[in-house]
């Protein structure tokens, strides 16, 4: 099975690079080999490829910047997306691909189930539900996965930035009033692993039997600032430095970005458990994993 990682040196990307090699011939894919930004040629780069199975780990994901560069969010988020789901769906190689929790805005009070309506806030969140929208209308064999706060050892995520300042400043401060799942790079691909192993004859059955969609996060939710605390005393326990002395809770008022983020981004993982049998670890428990990685070692208590 020929497996080809667009992406490849993204948080999801580097992951799935070291997760998926034993199950077959794995393609890594960065910018260079198959650039998002021009639809067009992409069906010419995946015929080149000539996977059996892709996996989409690219995309616009600067959330931020892309309330001002619309334009090429939504060609790779987007356009892009559509592109890869005709040429899936023309030659029937099954297509796993990913979006976000900022898909919603927010405003529930229950996790969200893959039946929920969109709303998205930002256009970051925009471009991936129309991403969702025009790779479901292609018919490929797809798999949509729905994540959230994503992070890992190695990339710009919010375990790296929080760390370093925990290292720099006397004290943070953090917001408290948004609450979802961090999810480690790693745990989403093992997911993806999982499914790989079900073997390619398989996949698009398996893919239907869940509407092309499902959420995956880490079991548990917390707000940034509780993310961030465990972060802080991961840190400690393992002797790291730290010269923050208090992580302050402060309303998304007091830190105003260009986008909008949902307030309650929790998603269900019902359907990943009923559907795939997959039953994620607890964050906390990845996030330790992953402060191992970075600062080595294994807790002191
Ligand atoms: N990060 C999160 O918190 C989060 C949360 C929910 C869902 N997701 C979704 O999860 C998936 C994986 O995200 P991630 O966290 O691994 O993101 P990431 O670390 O930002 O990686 C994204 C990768 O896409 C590549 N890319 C960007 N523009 C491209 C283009 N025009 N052509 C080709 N490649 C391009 C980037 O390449 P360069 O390295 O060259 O920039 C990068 O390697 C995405 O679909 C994202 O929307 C992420």
């Amino acid at each position: 099975m020929r497996i080809l990682v667009t992406g490849a040196a993204g948080q999801v990307g580097m992951a799935l690079a070291r997760a998926l090699p034993d199950l077959g011939d794995l393609v890594l894919a960065g910018r260079d080999a198959l650039d998002l930004s021009h639809p067009e040629a992409i069906a010419g780069r995946l015929s080149a490829f000539n996977p059996d199975l892709i996996v989409n780990a690219a995309a616009y994901t600067a959330v931020d910047r892309a309330e001002t560069e619309r334009d090429l969010a939504y060609a790779v988020n987007a356009a892009a997306v559509e592109a890869m789901g005709r040429w899936a769906a023309a030659e029937k190689v099954p297509l796993i691909h990913f979006s976000t929790d900022y898909v919603f805005d927010g405003r529930a009070s229950e996790p969200y189930r893959e039946t929920d309506p969109v709303n998205p806030l930002s256009v970051y969140g925009k471009s991936k539900a129309e991403g969702e929208r025009l790779l479901l209308a292609t018919g490929a064999p797809c798999l949509i996965v729905r994540t959230s706060w994503v992070y890992a050892a190695t990339g710009k995520n919010f375990v790296k930035t929080i760390a370093r300042l925990a290292g720099e400043r006397s004290g943070l401060a953090v917001v408290s009033d948004q609450m979802g799942t961090p999810t480690s790079a790693a745990q989403i691909a093992s997911f993806v692993r999982a499914l790989a192993g079900e073997g390619l004859p398989g996949l698009p059955a398996l893919f239907e039997a869940s509407s092309r969609l499902v959420h995956f996060t880490a079991s548990g939710w917390t707000t940034w600032h509780g993310f961030a605390c465990a972060i802080v005393a991961g840190m400690k326990r393992r002797g790291v430095p730290v010269k923050a002395s208090e992580v302050r809770a402060i309303p998304t008022s007091d830190y105003p970005t260009p986008a909008e983020r949902p307030q309650f981004s929790r998603l269900s993982t019902a359907r990943l458990q009923s559907v795939f049998n997959f039953h994620p670890e607890p964050w906390e428990r990845a996030l330790d994993g992953v402060l191992d990685t970075m600062f080595g070692g294994k807790p002191s208590s």
